[in-house]
């Protein structure tokens, strides 16, 4: 048996499909990815293998990769992300102080909440004002979601940033080196 996923992050990819393909869309999705027809709720969480499921049939119907259908997804997901944690979340920071609070923080608290949920164990190192390195493991191999999720929070703050991915698991590492660095305007 895998792990589950909290429910919110297939609520957004139900929007983001609707949003890209129209209402149909999705419950075709569902049927060619072998997934039960469910209305997913936030306060539920659901096997993992669905969400890896729905994502790998996308990319057969859109011919998009899934990290790249993922990295978008990202983006799309975080005014979600704000909306509903928003208390966590300090006036003050800015794209490289989430990312650097989101374990301790965030995801913290995602899993006492959720005792199904299993948010990834990002171990980030700041090696300077202006950047930030992710160390991402986990079983799903997600790096492109987190990728995502940099830039959408970028977009939010209105700041640039570059991503380079220095090592990642879907290239046979043990674990995904991501640096984020803020670039000047
Ligand atoms: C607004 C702040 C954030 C919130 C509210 C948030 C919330 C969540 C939630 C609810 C999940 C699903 C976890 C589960 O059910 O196991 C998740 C997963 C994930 N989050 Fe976050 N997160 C935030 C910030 C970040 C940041 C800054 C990153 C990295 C740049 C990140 C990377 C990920 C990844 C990669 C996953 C996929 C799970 C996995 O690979 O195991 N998150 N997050």
């Amino acid at each position: 048996m895998g792990t589950e996923m909290h429910g919110i992050i297939f609520l957004e990819l139900q929007k983001y499909v609707v949003g890209m393909l129209g209402n149909d869309a999705w419950n075709q999705l569902m049927n060619k990815a072998g997934v039960k027809q469910k209305i997913y709720l936030c306060s539920e969480v659901y096997p993992d293998q669905e969400i890896l499921a729905l994502v790998a049939a996308l990319s057969k119907s859109t011919g998009e990769s899934a990290p790249a259908l993922l990295e978008d997804f990202g983006k799309f997901i975080v005014p979600a992300l704000f909306k509903m944690y928003r208390v966590l979340i300090k006036p003050e920071w800015k794209t490289l102080d989430v990312i650097e609070h989101a374990e301790e923080t965030i995801h913290k608290v995602v899993r006492i909440k959720n005792p199904g949920a299993l948010p990834p164990a990002l171990k980030c190192t700041r090696t300077g004002p202006g950047e930030i390195v992710i160390n991402y493991k986990s079983p799903r191999r997600l790096c492109s979601l987190a990728k995502g999720i940099a830039q959408g929070l970028a977009a939010h703050f209105n700041e640039r940033i570059s991503i380079n991915e220095k090592t990642c698991m879907l290239k046979n590492a043990d674990s995904c080196s991501i640096s984020i660095k803020l670039e000047k305007h």
